[in-house]
């Protein structure tokens, strides 16, 4: 059964409201800033999808190695008796997740599957392919914040006894804010429940660098598109050519920050604000840190969690980590 949650992003008033406020609190900031939340509309998904296919994007293979090879080590750790129900926040396309639940419907009798994610275009693409693929999957989505969502699920009585957290997406929170995420997806769990968090680990920076600066231009298409997306929602009047995409990785932080630089000075229109940009000035997009396996284990001690199991693709890249609740 699919169910898509009260949300349509075709409304105007509240998700746009959102939008606008969430918008205009970075800009307004000395150092602009934008959330990078916003980036998944459909151009948005459409593009993320590109890039976890280019070359320089590691991530994505090294995880759906972990997760197509490791398959039949992963299903015993996430399952309970014959049913077994999985919470993925920010589930995207679900094609790496896709191995561990073709694992699981082919070795348990009862399999849900509850998808949570902002972006409604990626859920119904996700919706649609588990759903050709896996015909014996429950699949229950729910569109909107990580949060609302485990706050939903916990009100229908589904409580979560398993939490995915993959693709690094932890990595796109500063780490303050990382540990803040894991002590309140803490407050949702029991004693016992499990969280499979996947933790892009530090390694050569040029390696990191490139993954996000790819030679095709992909990463840019897609920071550039939250401004294309700002004036189709927010009637915003930006011009695309003004701005260039830069990143930095700082191997000495493990942190990894994408920016778009104004290549003239201009001033940009909302209905109700301006928003000035200085020659070179730049907007923060989106932050990609990155860890050692040692602040792994710290942030599983401080937010209430046991490390359970580690599991490592061959190169010694990517974790996905598996977590106890204490
Ligand atoms: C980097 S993609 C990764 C997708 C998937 N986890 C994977 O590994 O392929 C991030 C996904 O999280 C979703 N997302 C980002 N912020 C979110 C939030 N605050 N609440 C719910 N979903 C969110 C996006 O829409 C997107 O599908």
């Amino acid at each position: 059964m699919y169910m898509l949650s009260k949300r349509d992003d075709s409304s105007t008033s509240p998700v746009n409201r959102n939008f606008y406020d969430d918008v205009m609190c970075g800009l307004r900031q000395t150092e602009k800033s934008l959330p990078s939340k916003y980036f998944y509309d459909a151009q948005g998904d459409v593009l993320f999808q590109q890039i976890m296919h280019c070359p320089e994007y590691y991530l994505t293979r090294c995880e759906e190695e972990i997760l197509r090879e490791q398959r039949e080590d992963l299903a015993p750790c996430v399952s309970l008796g014959d049913d077994v129900t999985l919470v993925e926040l920010g589930a995207g396309d679900g094609s790496k997740t896709f191995h561990l639940l073709q694992c699981l419907v082919s070795n348990y009798k009862h399999v849900t599957y509850h998808p949570i994610d902002i972006s409604s275009h990626i859920l119904k693409h996700l919706e649609a392919d588990l759903g050709n693929k896996l015909p014996e999957l429950s699949i229950d989505s729910y569109h909107g914040d990580y949060f609302e969502g485990l706050a939903a699920l916990q009100q229908q009585g589904h409580t979560p006894k398993v939490v995915l957290f993959l693709g690094a997406n932890i990595g796109n929170m500063p780490k303050a804010e990382a540990m803040q995420f894991c002590i309140r997806m803490r407050s949702f769990l029991n004693k016992g429940d499990k969280v499979l968090i996947g933790f892009d680990l530090v390694k050569n920076p040029r390696i990191i660098q490139a993954a996000y600066d790819d030679e095709a231009g992909l990463t840019r298409r897609f920071n550039i598109n939250l401004l294309t997306r700002m004036n189709r929602e927010l009637d915003a009047d930006f011009n695309e050519e003004l701005f260039e995409h830069y990143c930095h990785y700082d191997p000495t932080s493990g942190t990894c920050s994408s920016y778009l630089v104004s290549l003239l000075e201009h001033t940009v229109l909302f209905p109700e604000d301006e928003i000035h940009f200085d020659k070179g000035e730049l907007i923060h997009m989106e932050v990609s840190q990155k860890y050692l396996p040692s602040e792994i284990d710290h942030m599983a001690s401080e937010t209430g969690f046991a490390p359970v199991k580690t599991f490592t693709d061959k190169r010694g890249w990517f974790v996905d980590v598996l977590w106890e609740a204490k």
